[in-house]
């Protein structure tokens, strides 16, 4: 399922017609109808509580205010996309449901054509190689029907998973910064680099539909 329940939607806003697809996985912008089964996705559990992974620690919230704001950050990144600065969440769907997101994102990419990423997914999804296997699909989808020249991404020096992901992919480590990853807990963050050249390509290619909608919206012009 990759339309909309009435396809005027999609033409009006084309990101609701773009899908990436891999061998095991389809990625759609999150839809409205979606975000139930986005909830649960969050709430069925995405990383061991006693660790932070995310720049901003939003799984630390009571599950009231989670489920509330969790929908609210997905609707305030439709309002907010414009040439200048965007970022698509990719709802993920494996075996008929959703596992997780994948975020693409980029800042004046007419202009300096870099993307940069942030995933998660549902514990019992993690490593089966899936987060490899979204990655790829949005950087075949940036690299090869956008046009982007590079990617950056970032990770906490411990978590092996999100670096693994980059390694296999031909990230090169781009130096290290702080980051206070709960209050008052300061971390050490990897950065990380990936020119399309360097681009580890899976044997797959992805399938990947409505760009050509999405272009405008995304380069300008
Ligand atoms: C990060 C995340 C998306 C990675 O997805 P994943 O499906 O678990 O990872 P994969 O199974 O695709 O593994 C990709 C690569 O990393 C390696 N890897 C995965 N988990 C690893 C671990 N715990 N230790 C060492 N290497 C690991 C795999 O071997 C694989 O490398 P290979 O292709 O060379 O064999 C997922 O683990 C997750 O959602 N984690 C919690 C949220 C999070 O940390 N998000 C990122 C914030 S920066």
């Amino acid at each position: 399922m990759t339309g909309t329940a009435d396809p005027r939607l999609a033409e009006f806003w084309p990101l609701f017609g773009l899908s990436i697809r891999t061998p095991r996985l389809i990625l759609t912008p999150v839809r409205d109808d979606q975000l139930p089964c986005l909830v649960d996705a969050i709430l069925a559990g995405v990383h061991d509580p006693s660790v932070m992974p995310f720049g901003v620690p939003w799984t630390d919230a009571p599950r009231d205010i989670l489920i509330r704001e969790s929908l609210k950050y997905q609707w305030s990144l439709r309002a907010a996309v414009s040439p200048e600065d965007w970022t698509i969440s990719f709802a993920v769907q494996f075996e008929g449901r959703i596992i997780g997101v994948q975020d693409l994102s980029a800042r004046s990419f007419a202009l300096m054509r870099r993307v940069s990423t942030g995933s998660w997914l549902t514990l019992d999804a993690q490593g089966r190689g899936l987060g490899k296997e979204m990655r790829s699909a949005v950087l075949s989808f940036a690299f090869d029907h956008l046009g982007a020249h590079s990617a950056v991404s970032d990770a906490a020096v411990w978590n092996a998973a999100s670096l693994g992901v980059s390694a296999a992919l031909g990230y090169q480590p781009n130096g290290t910064t702080l980051a206070e990853a709960r209050p008052g807990e300061v971390r050490e963050q990897q950065l990380l680099l990936l020119a399309r050249e360097d681009f580890r390509r899976p044997q797959w290619t992805a399938a990947v539909e409505g760009v050509e909608a999405v272009r405008p919206i995304l380069a300008g012009a």
